[in-house]
């Protein structure tokens, strides 16, 4: 399988809006409204021990939006040439990551939970999960 020659300057935040009232605040995320792929799956991460990072592998052709639902962490994008971190502390901002790019997840305050909204259902054959393998791809 080939692997998508995008960089890491493809990937940017959205703002995915809030509905606020004085009883709290609400996001919608919408196919066909506010996501530019079609959702197939929701997952998230939560409980993470203080130090641990995730993440740590490559797509094929997955694409996602990454959103701090709850708390802050940090994504660490790669694309081979250049490196990009981006802190997720809002729940109405989403991380586009496109396909073709490394990453990683760290830097997990307390209680925090990584919403993940996915564009295929769980293939493993779409990963690349070692990192050496990802550059002789992007070679
Ligand atoms: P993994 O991809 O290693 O997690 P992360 O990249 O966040 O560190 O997945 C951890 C385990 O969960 C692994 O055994 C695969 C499984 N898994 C599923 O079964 N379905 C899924 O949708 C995902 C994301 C993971």
């Amino acid at each position: 399988m080939k692997l998508k020659n995008n960089t890491v300057f493809d990937c940017c935040m959205i703002d995915v809006s809030k509905i606020h009232n004085e009883a709290g605040n609400i996001t919608v995320v919408e196919n066909g409204d506010n996501i530019p792929f079609e959702v197939k799956r929701i997952y998230y991460l939560y409980d993470i021990p203080g130090g641990e990072a995730r993440g740590g592998h490559a797509h094929y052709e997955l694409e996602q939006y990454i959103i701090a639902a709850s708390g802050s962490f940090d994504v660490i994008l790669d694309d081979g040439q250049n490196r990009k971190i981006v802190t997720l502390n809002r729940p109405n901002l989403a991380l586009h990551i496109v396909p073709g790019l490394w990453r990683e997840l760290d830097n997990f305050s307390s209680g925090s939970i990584s919403l993940v909204l996915a564009s295929n259902e769980y293939d493993e054959n779409d990963y690349i999960r070692e990192y050496t393998k990802f550059l002789d791809y992007k070679i």
